[in-house]
């Protein structure tokens, strides 16, 4: 009998839910918004999704379908440099896209996650949302807050220089390769290339991309 009511209870949550997306969610997901409906919110989902390193087509299946259903989709757009603009990755998703820079991503975390009170956001990285630059703070954020997160994974910078010949297994740590101004001539980056060397490893470098980020401020960041 109870078994019932709660089955009952739980179809009827989910007429509820249907009207605010397409996909059947996981009980986890049941619990999360049952609790955080009594204080009138309802708390979806955050999904970070890798976007590979070739052109549009290279989403994952997975993170294409997750696109179709997010009612916010946000692009960052300062670590990596795509190889398509923005317009052809909107076309190929079927969706608009608010680009994300730096500033929107660290100082307004918070806004992007509020939108995943009311349904489901993603945030969209080329390559890995994990690979090289994490956006762990965002996840730690999420958690906080009480929004649940999933991450669809993709190719990364840090497998893809496999194309190069040399066996991952032998790399030593990664390396960043920042822009000298003026004022600011950063060599740390010799210290670890000379210390993998020594060790028998090769070495990543990741040479700094300028985006938006034209100040000595944002650069040393
Ligand atoms: C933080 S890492 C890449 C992180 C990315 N999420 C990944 O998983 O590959 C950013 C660095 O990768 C390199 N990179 C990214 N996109 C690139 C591109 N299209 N061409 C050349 N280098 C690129 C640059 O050195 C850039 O500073």
């Amino acid at each position: 009998m109870a078994g019932a009511a709660a089955a009952g209870a739980k179809r009827a949550l989910l007429c509820i839910l249907a009207r605010v997306r397409v996909t059947k969610p996981s009980t986890l997901e049941l619990v999360s918004i049952l609790f955080h409906s009594l204080n009138l919110i309802i708390i979806i989902m955050l999904y970070l999704i890798g976007l590979g390193l070739g052109d549009a087509k290279d989403i994952t299946v997975k993170g294409l379908e997750v696109i179709k259903q997010c009612s916010r989709v946000y692009l960052e757009a300062y670590t990596s440099i795509l190889t398509v603009g923005k317009e052809a990755l909107e076309e190929f998703y079927g969706k608009e896209l608010i680009l994300a820079d730096r500033e929107t991503v660290e100082q307004e975390a918070d806004t992007i996650l509020k939108g995943a009170h009311q349904c489901d956001v993603a945030f969209l990285v080329v390559g890995d949302p994990f690979g090289a630059t994490t956006h762990s703070d965002l996840v730690l954020r999420a958690v906080k807050l009480g929004v649940p997160y999933r991450v669809i994974h993709n190719a990364s910078i840090l497998n893809a220089v496999g194309c190069c010949g040399l066996q991952l297994y032998n790399f030593g740590e990664v390396v960043s390769v920042v822009f000298w101004t003026d004022t600011w001539k950063p060599e740390s980056f010799y210290d670890k290339i000379a210390k993998n060397r020594r060790n028998g490893m090769h070495t990543l470098c990741l040479l700094d991309i300028k985006v938006k980020e034209q100040s000595l401020e944002n650069l040393m960041k």
